[in-house]
């Protein structure tokens, strides 16, 4: 009976019930449904991985913000801070022509922009995931409000360029999660890209986490084998766009990345960047720390076991889900669930579950 009944009266009724606008399971799905078919229009298979990845950093960011600390706590609220540097890339997600945005303009403004934003992420992540499965729907919480400034939010976002310490200032201390929640969050970057680079390959983190395209349309936990098995080398060092590449000519569709707040996760490259992660790998004769730009065949330090840090390491491997190769989604994915629920939830009081039916 749901699908006959036009969304729109469904909304009415909803309005004139309660007196607020509510999100039940067939709006949420609806959702759901949108973005897959705004998806499908892309052919390019560069600008899906923008779309879809750009969906999920979006939100991400929306709720990257949050301080306990602070009197202007932010978290998602539908608001980040459009001129700063660490929101670039999110402009061609959110603009008036955007499809997400002129989705949500038509079909979707009876909501908060924080709760679709949100309802979109979860949209991309069941989409790209294993058999479609991964369901965010049960942890799913609406009745957010949007705030229409959140000045100088973008600050309390790790740039680029951040390190473990910048993780920890805001995953743990602002955002009150733990090392394994930030480790599920990070692996985020299994889907989506950096930039392209509009004049030379240095002028962004240009790149992708994964090998190829078709890898970063999979969210799943390829991130963690990425970081345990290649080598990393440090790239761009001492300019502005510090990070890691495993890049080699003969192998990569892209140039292949992780940031420094990626390879931090396993080792303690804060501590000697610019670093190598394996230094005994030949190719061809030639090291593999040393290929094309040579930055260093330092080897990037491991933390010791007393490092409060080893938490960190130890959720890498955990989500690993047992010795490779297996296709163990299962720890990635409850962490991943626990995670991004409490980031999402992180100062709301009175969010509400989704129902059958408003
Ligand atoms: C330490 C925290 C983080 C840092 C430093 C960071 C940094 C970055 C950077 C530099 C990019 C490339 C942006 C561009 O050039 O367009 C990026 C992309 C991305 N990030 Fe993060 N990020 C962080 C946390 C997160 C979290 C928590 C999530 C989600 C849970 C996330 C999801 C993504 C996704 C999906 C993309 C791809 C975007 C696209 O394809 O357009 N990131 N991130
Ligand atoms: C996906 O489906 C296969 C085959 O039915 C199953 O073995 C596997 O556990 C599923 N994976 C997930 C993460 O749902």
């Amino acid at each position: 009976m749901n699908s006959i009944i036009p969304t729109a009266l469904l909304t009415l009724l909803a309005l004139v019930n309660f007196g607020q606008a509510c999100i039940d399971k067939s709006i949420y799905y609806e959702i759901d449904n949108e973005i897959e078919k705004i998806a499908s229009s892309i052919n390019a298979e560069e600008q899906l991985v923008h779309f879809y990845g750009g969906i999920v950093r979006l939100a991400a960011h929306d709720f990257m913000d949050y301080d306990q600390n602070s009197d202007t706590s932010f978290g998602s609220d539908g608001c980040i801070d459009w001129n700063h540097e660490v929101n670039k890339g999110l402009e061609t997600i959110w603009c008036t022509s955007c499809p997400l945005t002129k989705l949500y303009r038509k079909k979707y403004s009876f909501i908060s922009k924080a709760d679709f934003w949100i309802a979109s992420a979860n949209a991309v992540i069941r989409q790209l995931s294993k058999n479609q499965s991964f369901d965010l729907a049960n942890t799913f919480l609406w009745g957010r409000k949007d705030a229409t400034t959140c000045k100088g939010s973008g600050n309390r976002i790790p740039l680029a360029t951040g390190t473990c310490q910048d993780v920890e200032d805001t995953m743990l201390d602002a955002m009150g999660l733990e090392w394994r929640d930030a480790v599920a969050l990070l692996g985020a970057h299994t889907i989506g890209k950096g930039h392209e680079a509009v004049r030379s390959p240095f002028e962004r983190h240009d790149g992708y986490w994964m090998p190829t395209v078709a890898d970063s349309l999979r969210f799943d936990k390829q991130y963690y084998e990425e970081l345990i098995l290649r080598t990393w080398r440090a790239r761009n060092s001492g300019t502005d766009l510090e990070d890691f590449t495993a890049s080699t000519e003969e192998t990569h569709e892209h140039p292949q990345i992780m940031l420094k707040s990626d390879v931090c996760l396993l080792y303690n490259s804060d501590s000697n960047y610019p670093c190598c992660s394996k230094t005994h790998r030949f190719r061809n004769g030639r090291n593999q720390c040393d290929v094309e730009q040579v930055l260093s065949k330092k080897k990037c330090r491991r933390y010791s076991n007393r490092d409060t840090r080893m938490q960190a390491v130890n959720a890498v491997l955990e989500y690993l889900g047992g010795s490779s190769p297996n296709d163990n989604q299962g720890p990635f994915y409850r962490a991943f669930n626990t995670a991004w629920y409490k980031a999402t939830t992180n100062g709301h009081d009175n969010l509400k579950p989704l129902r059958r039916m408003c």
